[in-house]
């Protein structure tokens, strides 16, 4: 099912070139090498040749095409083969055979491939990250986990484990009363409403805002397939989204851009993803975006500052802990002894919702949500003070979708 959508499969930086060296890409389980030609133009071609099998990786990328070394047959981004040199030059043998290729599109700094059953591609999802020139505030992180996507994409919907492992080591008087961060340190259990959307579904969690008039509510979305946006900063001024990429079903790259006001002086300390330690790529299938500190050296946890209270982890930094907890449980959580709680409510809403779509996608053919409706994707999370009683979903339709800009002062949302 999750083919049927566009998916990021490398950063456009991994080719910075034209005629650059070709690499190894895992995508879902399946072996692609991605090149680019000498007119700038991205390929995306299966790794094996198609005439006897040989690993294209070992091709020579030239004059607007691929160059398989073992007998040189050639081929361009689309899979065309251009040159047959090992055939009498009267043979019209090279216009019967293509290299198994994919659709690609660059877009937000990303390859983006089309693994697919439709004739025509669907348009990629209208993501408003991707609508914004390169800037100051706007950044995309790329690191590998060892681990199933779905169980990672779980941890950013489970807002409860903000209080802890992240924050779990602050005293609320360490933020300032009337902030955000505030709120949720003086109440680390919220309550949760959840919905279905069109995009996937969405939950607002909610605790005071300090006064028995207000609440603070924390609002994010699962978006069909793997995407989340999470309740940083202020409701309206951000433009989160990540996407956990499988590639394979125990190692996914997760693509992390964020534009727009985010609130950078985090007072809950080192959020920066420096504590991941990333590893310069190799030409490895999983040798892209990895991180020295892994199971392997316990993260390189620092017990000392896990009792002294500089930190609840001892692991360095907001992304390091997440890291390394979704890892922690195995490469794939069997779901069977886990005991869920009323905070992972969304958890559950979001299985449910991906196992139905999963059910008409293969019962009946039924596209999975959002294929071909793009502009579902335009959705805006964070936090926002609403008057008790007041409805969250209609009283923050505007901040959604970005049709209304938050008059409150982003300062509030510092840390969160
Ligand atoms: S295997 Fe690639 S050209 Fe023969
Ligand atoms: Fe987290």
């Amino acid at each position: 099912m999750m083919r049927e959508y566009w998916m990021p499969a490398l950063v456009s930086t991994e080719l910075p070139a034209p005629d650059c060296d070709p690499v190894r890409v895992l995508l879902l389980g399946e072996r692609f090498i991605a090149f680019r030609d000498s007119s700038g133009s991205v390929g995306m071609l299966s790794a094996q040749c198609p005439h006897r099998g040989a690993s294209l990786f070992f091709g020579r990328n030239e004059d607007g095409g691929l160059r398989c070394v073992y007998h040189g047959w050639k081929f361009d981004v689309s899979g065309r083969c251009l040159d047959m040199p090992n055939e009498p030059a009267e043979s019209n043998y090279k216009d019967k055979i293509r290299a198994k290729s994919v659709p690609v599109i660059e877009r937000g700094g990303l390859v983006w491939a089309y693994l697919g059953s439709q004739a025509e591609p669907p348009p990629l999802p209208a993501l408003e990250f991707f609508d914004e020139a390169p800037s100051e505030t706007r950044s995309v992180h790329v690191f590998q986990l060892n681990c199933n996507w779905l169980q990672a994409l779980e941890g950013d919907i489970d807002t409860s484990h903000f209080g802890f492992l992240h924050t779990g080591h602050l005293k609320n008087e360490v933020a300032p009363a009337g902030t955000f961060l505030r709120h949720m340190l003086e109440d680390r259990a919220p309550r949760y409403k959840v919905v279905d959307t069109e995009f996937g579904a969405s939950y607002g969690a909610y605790r005071p805002a300090g006064n028995d008039q207000e609440l603070y509510w924390r609002i994010a979305h699962y978006l069909f397939p793997f995407y989340t946006m999470i309740p940083t900063g202020l409701l309206g001024t951000t433009k989160t989204v990540t996407a956990r990429v499988p590639l394979d079903d125990e190692h996914t790259l997760v693509y992390l851009a964020s534009a727009g006001e985010v609130a950078s002086d985090l007072a809950i300390g080192d959020s920066t993803y420096d504590g991941l330690k990333l590893l310069p790529n190799t030409t490895d299938w999983y040798g892209r975006f990895r991180s020295s500190r892994s199971l392997d050296n316990d993260y390189e946890i620092d017990r000392e500052a896990q009792r002294n209270g500089r930190s609840f982890t001892g692991l360095e930094g907001v992304p390091l802990e997440d890291r390394a907890i979704n890892e922690s449980m195995g490469a794939i959580l069997d779901r069977r002894h886990e005991h869920l709680g009323s905070s992972d409510v969304m958890v559950i809403r979001v299985r449910r919702r991906i196992l139905r779509a999963l059910r008409a996608f293969v019962d009946s053919g039924d596209l999975p949500p959002g294929v071909n409706e793009p502009d579902v994707y335009r959705q805006r999370s964070g936090g926002v003070v609403l008057p008790v009683g007041a409805d969250w979903l209609t009283a923050t339709q505007g901040l959604r979708d970005g049709t209304e800009a938050p008059t409150a002062d982003p300062a509030l949302a510092a840390g969160v």
